[in-house]
């Protein structure tokens, strides 16, 4: 069975104390070491990252940096390289958000150099992909997937479920209340999956977690989850209420089997 991730990107969002404050009742609510089957991350904006890390020691949460220099070192002010990252214990990144793309005009290429950066220094990247809304009416998500993880991963080395997460996160859905359908969803994982199948390997595609993003919440994450291909999520702003992360990693247990309700 695959990990379910269960990813907040609290984005450019909280005070230190918000983020301090959170973190310690996610570390009061689960006290494990791990959990099997599951992995809760937060991503916090960087300054944060230090706080937060302390904080998930010795329980099960995990620490994601939202993004990542493609340069290893040197004069490149504002950056934060990958060796800085593992330095700190982080063992995830997103990378490609469409935020990202979007805002600060990230080509695929640079996504690859900055996936090789994270896999260079053994971090986990959360490479996001996902067609918007004017791509998918003109009938060509498949199309856009497929350029997307092409341009992201064409050279990388993928050889366990931990070299990759991919997130498929519609752009039209993100923040904007409107989720995809189950099956909506389902079907691009699927493509996904079956990508992997054919430009790795069949059994290293079975493994890889692919989270679904674009407005996910309590409500709606089950129905996600029960999807054959869909691994978790990717979550924005529900997850900046803790009792909402709280109920969705309930739900993720659930899913394992671990809690009943
Ligand atoms: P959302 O954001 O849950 O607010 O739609 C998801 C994301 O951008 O990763």
């Amino acid at each position: 069975m695959r990990t379910i991730i269960i990813a907040a990107n609290w984005k450019m969002n909280k005070s230190i104390e918000e983020a301090h404050r959170f973190a310690l009742e996610v570390h009061e609510s689960c006290k494990d070491k791990e959990i099997p089957g599951l992995v809760p991350i937060i991503a916090p904006a960087y300054p944060y990252l230090g706080l937060l890390t302390d904080v998930a020691k010795n329980c099960a949460l995990e620490i994601a940096a939202q993004d990542v220099s493609a340069h290893l070192e040197g004069a490149f002010t504002g950056e934060v390289s990958a060796a800085m990252l593992a330095s700190m214990d982080i063992k995830y990144a997103i990378v490609g958000h469409s935020e990202r793309r979007q805002y600060h005009h990230e080509s695929n290429e640079l996504i690859r150099e900055k996936l090789a950066a994270l896999q260079y220094y053994g971090l986990t990247p959360i490479l996001c992909i996902g067609e918007s809304l004017n791509e998918r009416d003109a009938g060509s998500t498949y199309k856009v997937l497929e350029a997307q993880l092409e341009g992201c991963l064409r050279g990388i080395n993928i050889h366990a479920p931990q070299d990759l997460i991919i997130a498929y996160e519609p752009v039209w859905a993100i923040g904007t209340g409107r989720t995809a359908t189950g099956e909506q969803a389902q079907e691009a994982h699927a493509f996904i999956r079956s990508w992997l199948g054919k430009n790795f390997s069949t059994k290293l595609a079975k493994s890889i977690s692919i989270i679904y993003g674009g407005s996910v919440n309590p409500k709606n994450l089950a129905g996600l989850l029960a999807m054959a291909d869909i691994d978790g999520g990717l979550i924005g702003g529900a997850s900046l209420v803790f009792e909402n992360y709280r109920q969705m990693i309930h739900i993720a247990l659930e899913k394992l089997g671990v809690v009943h309700d």
